[in-house]
C-alpha cells in the first residue's frame, strides 16, 4: 500500500511541505522478480490528483496500469485508491516509478529493481546493490509550475539544486549533513542501480579514481564496457559496477562521486554539481570529517559540460549483449516508417493574455509542429470502448509538415505557431514500426530525451544534421543496438528507433524534459488489438477511476 502525502521535508537552508510516497523522499525502492504478478495500491492521501507511471514496465496487455494522467487514466482523485495490476515479463534490472501528472514527480518518485530469473551475465559476486537517484529540488512549491507555464506560456525557474537520493550534497548551502555517503569495503564490487530522475538535464556522473563497467540500461543487459563517466538523460537508468580497488595508503579512502549537467540551456538554468562520497571501511576516512567545500575536488574525468565529443562517444559505446539467452530482436524489416520533427515553437501571443516566453509570445514545443493537448478524459478509456472520438483522433501527420534543413537556417522561421490538438497514429497488432525523430529546435541546444511507454525500442542509428533514408538507414545498426525506452536525440540531429508493436493499447511518447512536455512536445500511438485472445488489451480494472 501507497500513500502520497505531504511531508516537511529541510534541504539548502529551508523547510518546505513535499509530496512523498510512504513519507520516504526519495520513496520506496520496489523489488520484484521477473516474471512476478504485482499489486500496487495507490492511495491519495493529499486534496490534488495524482497517478503514479512505472517507467519502463512494458505493461503487456495492461495498459490500464501504465499511468499517465488522461492516457490511459483518469487521475486518482482525492481520497481514493487504485490498485496498479501488471505482470513484469521479459525484462530485469534497474527502471523506476513516479508521478504523471503536472509536475509532481519532481519528488514522487522511487526506484524499481527487477530480480533477474537466471544468475547476472557477468561473474564478479556483488557485494551490494545500490540504488542512485539523480533528482531536481525547488525551493519553492513545484506543483503548481505547469499551470504558471499555461498561464503564461514561459519557461520554469530553475531549480536550486541536483541531489543524488534526495541529498543535494555539501557543495550546496546548508547541505553539508545531507550529503550521500556509501561505505565500502576494499576488494569488493558494487552494482550502483542509477536512475535519472531529474526533471530538465542529462547528467554526466563519475566516482574519483573509479573506473565503471556498464552492465545494463533500461532493464536490458549490454555488452559490458568500462568508463570514467556515465551520460544520462531524465528517464534513461544504467546499471554499472565498480570495484572498490583505490585503497592505497597514500589516499584518506574518501572519494568523491559527482554529477553534473551535459547541457547548458539559455533559459535560467542550474549549473551546478551535486556530490557523494565513497567511504572505504578500515581507513582514516572513517573518522575524518567530510572535506570543506572548498577543499572537495571533483573527479578528474567528470566531463566539463557541453562535452559533446564525451557524450557521443559514451553513448555509441553502447550495445545490447545480444546473446542467445538474451537475443537481441531488432526488426531487420521495416512495415512503417513515421518521421517526426521536434521542436520548441513560439506562438503569437493572444490578445487579452500576457506572456512570458520569449519576446512577448508563448512558449511551446511540438512533434510534427502538432503540440500535444492532454484531453480531460483517458484516451485508453475511450479507445477501449469505441467511444466516438471527439476527444482525441488518429490523424497524426506521419511525417514532417515542411520539407526539413534545419542546418544553416534561422530555425526560428521555421518554428512558429504549431497546431494544437490532441493527435496520435495508430498501428495494426505486430506492426514493425520505425520512428525517426529529428531534432529542429530553435536555439538548437539541447538533446530531447524521447521515452515511449509500453514498448522498449532498439536504437538503429543516431547522427548529426538532416536524417537521410538512403545514406543513412544503410549505415544502421541492425546487430545489436542497445534497447532502451528513452532515446536522447542529439541536439541538432536524429535517431531512428526500431519497435516491435506487439502490446495493444495507447502509448505515450514524449520528451522527459518536464518542461518540453508541459510545452507538448508528445504524441502517442495506439496499437490496435491482434486477432488472438492473447493479442487483445485485457479489460479495466473494476477500480479504474473515472474523470
Ligand atoms: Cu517517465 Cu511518460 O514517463
Amino acid at each position: 500500500m501507497r500513500l502520497v502525502e505531504w511531508k516537511n521535508v529541510r534541504r539548502l537552508c529551508s523547510r518546505k511541505a513535499i509530496l512523498t510516497v510512504n513519507g520516504e523522499f526519495p520513496g520506496p525502492t520496489i523489488a520484484v522478480n521477473e516474471g512476478e504478478n504485482v499489486e500496487i495500491k495507490v492511495t491519495n492521501g493529499v486534496s490534488i490528483n495524482t497517478t503514479i507511471h512505472w517507467h519502463g514496465i512494458k505493461q503487456l496487455r495492461t495498459g490500464w496500469a501504465d499511468g499517465p494522467a488522461y492516457v490511459t487514466q483518469c487521475p486518482v482523485r482525492p481520497g481514493q485508491s487504485y490498485t496498479y495490476k501488471f505482470t513484469v515479463t521479459g525484462q530485469r534490472g534497474t527502471l523506476w516509478w513516479h508521478a504523471h501528472i503536472a509536475w509532481q514527480r519532481a519528488t514522487v518518485y522511487g526506484a524499481i529493481v527487477i530480480y533477474p530469473r537466471m544468475p547476472y551475465p557477468f561473474s564478479t559476486p556483488i557485494e551490494a546493490e545500490i540504488p542512485i537517484l539523480f533528482g531536481e529540488w525547488w525551493n519553492l512549491p513545484v506543483e503548481g509550475i505547469e499551470d504558471d507555464m499555461n498561464k503564461y506560456g514561459s519557461g520554469p525557474n530553475s531549480s536550486d539544486a541536483y541531489t543524488i537520493n534526495g541529498l543535494p550534497g555539501s557543495l550546496y548551502p546548508c547541505s553539508a549533513k545531507d550529503t550521500f555517503i556509501q561505505t565500502v569495503e576494499s576488494g569488493r564490487t558494487y552494482m550502483l542501480r542509477i536512475i535519472n530522475a531529474a526533471l530538465n538535464d542529462e547528467l554526466f556522473f563519475a566516482i574519483a579514481n573509479h573506473t565503471l563497467t556498464v552492465v545494463e540500461i533500461d532493464a536490458s543487459y549490454t555488452k559490458p564496457f568500462d568508463t570514467e563517466a556515465i551520460m544520462i538523460t531524465p528517464g534513461q537508468t544504467s546499471t554499472v559496477l565498480f570495484t572498490a580497488n583505490q585503497d592505497n595508503h597514500d589516499s584518506t579512502g574518501l572519494f568523491v562521486m559527482a554529477a553534473r549537467p551535459y547541457l547548458t540551456t539559455v533559459f535560467p538554468f542550474d549549473n551546478s554539481t551535486t556530490i557523494g562520497f565513497l567511504k572505504y571501511k578500515g581507513t582514516m576516512a572513517e573518522n575524518m570529517a567530510l572535506p570543506k567545500p572548498s577543499d572537495i575536488v571533483l573527479p578528474h574525468h567528470l566531463p566539463r559540460m557541453e562535452d559533446h565529443a564525451y557524450a557521443t562517444k559514451y553513448v555509441s559505446q553502447l550495445k545490447s549483449i545480444g546473446t542467445k539467452q538474451y537475443p537481441c530482436n531488432v526488426p531487420s524489416k521495416v512495415d512503417k516508417r513515421v518521421i517526426i520533427t521536434i521542436s520548441l515553437n513560439l506562438q503569437d501571443c493572444p490578445a487579452n493574455q500576457t506572456c512570458k516566453g520569449y519576446n512577448g509570445k508563448r512558449f511551446a514545443a511540438s512533434m510534427n509542429n502538432q503540440s500535444f493537448v492532454r484531453p480531460p478524459t483517458s484516451i485508453l478509456e475511450w479507445h477501449y470502448r469505441n467511444y466516438s472520438s471527439v476527444k482525441y483522433s488518429s490523424d497524426f501527420p506521419q511525417n514532417p509538415p515542411n520539407v526539413f534543413d534545419y542546418t544553416g537556417v534561422d530555425p526560428l522561421t521555421h518554428n512558429l505557431n504549431p497546431n494544437f490538438g490532441t493527435k496520435l497514429f495508430a498501428v495494426e497488432y505486430g506492426t514493425r514500426l520505425e520512428i525517426v525523430l529529428q531534432d529542429t529546435s530553435f536555439l538548437n541546444l539541447e538533446n530531447h530525451p524521447i521515452h515511449i511507454h509500453g514498448h522498449n525500442f532498439f536504437i538503429v542509428g543516431t547522427g548529426f544534421g538532416n536524417y537521410d533514408v538512403e545514406k543513412d538507414t544503410a549505415r544502421y545498426n541492425l546487430v545489436d543496438p542497445p534497447e532502451r525506452n528513452t532515446v536522447g536525440v542529439p541536439m541538432g540531429g536524429w535517431a531512428a528507433i526500431r519497435i516491435n508493436a506487439d502490446n495493444p493499447g495507447v502509448w505515450f511518447m514524449h520528451c522527459h524534459l518536464e518542461e518540453h512536455t508541459s510545452w507538448g512536445l508528445a504524441s502517442g500511438f495506439i496499437v490496435k488489438s491482434g486477432t488472438k485472445p492473447t493479442q487483445r488489451l485485457l479489460p479495466p480494472p473494476e477500480d479504474l477511476p473515472a474523470c
